[in-house]
């Protein structure tokens, strides 16, 4: 029988770590950690991850915002907004909650957030910055895979890591930061042969595949660490991963429960970076006054 990672858990010591952080700077500095989340439309799912966003901000003690706009917002007043809050003094993380509409280029607006506050770590910069591991922001679902990884004790260097899924935010991110932990990783995709062949010669298996059932026990390795990223809806509408739990579960190792598992760390990154965003921002202007001295 495997070992349930609890999510929640985890999630609330790493948000336990950011709060006292932040009291620290609030004590100190007189500084407040700013989250910007903007959201475009009326996606039922996206209006409940900002919520939580928008709960987890106040739990961790810093000022958040968020900003709803309508389906018909054009690109070129998303643009706009994102261009006053890169300059605003106040703000240290600006998230745009996707999907956006489709009149709208992902692109373009990722690509318009300053560097120094993406802290969903989706622009083109940070992505490259994690590539060559001089990563400023992590990419927050892929650092919650990591720090669950960690928590199981289990040593990733030299193991066989299988990850199911390709997306730029989950499948490409976690095979990195699994690469640069020195586990062998082999990334699999709806077009790889032998896939159940593949996934039962992994030590850690992390499933991104967005389908309930996808994961069966025949390609699970005895005593992997299995992780779950799926946020999928069964038959019956009740929530549920890409592992078929029951099934997995006595074989596996360590695995992650669908709900409670990775969904929670996802948002606990996202205040580990933007705790991270107003740290850099009072270096940078730290060391500014220093030279005009
Ligand atoms: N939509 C679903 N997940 C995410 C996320 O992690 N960040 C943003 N910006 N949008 C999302």
């Amino acid at each position: 029988m495997a070992t349930i990672i609890d999510g929640k858990q985890v999630a609330a010591e790493v948000k336990a770590r950011v709060a006292k952080e932040a009291q620290r700077l609030g004590d100190e500095l007189g500084i407040t950690p700013g989250l910007a989340v903007i959201i475009v439309g009326n996606d039922p799912a996206s209006k409940i991850y900002v919520s939580n966003k928008k709960k987890a901000c106040d739990e961790v003690g810093f000022y958040s915002e968020v900003i709803r706009k309508p389906e018909k917002t054009t690109q070129r007043e998303l643009l706009e907004i994102i261009d006053t809050l890169n300059k605003r003094i106040d703000i240290d993380g600006i998230l745009v909650q996707l999907p956006l509409p489709k009149h709208i280029s992902e692109k373009a607006v990722i690509s318009a957030i300053s560097p120094k506050k993406d802290v969903d770590a989706f622009s083109p910069f940070n992505v490259g910055k994690v590539m060559i591991g001089e990563s400023v922001f992590l990419p927050c679902t892929p650092a919650g895979v990591m720090e669950l990884i960690k928590s199981t004790g289990v040593e990733l260097s030299g193991k066989n890591c299988v990850v199911i899924g390709r997306s730029n935010i989950v499948g490409k991110p976690t095979a990195l930061l699994l690469l640069q932990q020195n586990a062998t990783v082999t990334i699999c995709h709806s077009k790889t042969q032998n896939l159940a062949e593949v996934c039962s010669k992994a030590d850690v298996l992390v499933s991104a595949v967005g389908k309930p059932n996808f994961v069966t026990a025949d390609m699970v390795k005895e005593g992997a660490v299995v992780i779950d990223v799926g946020i999928n809806h069964n038959e019956d509408g009740k929530l549920c991963g890409d592992v078929k739990f029951d099934e997995v579960e006595p074989k596996a190792g360590f695995i992650t429960p669908v709900p409670g598992g990775v969904g929670p760390m996802t948002i606990a990154m996202l205040m580990e970076n933007t705790l991270k965003a107003t740290i850099l921002k009072e270096k940078s202007s730290a060391k500014k006054a220093a030279k005009k001295q």
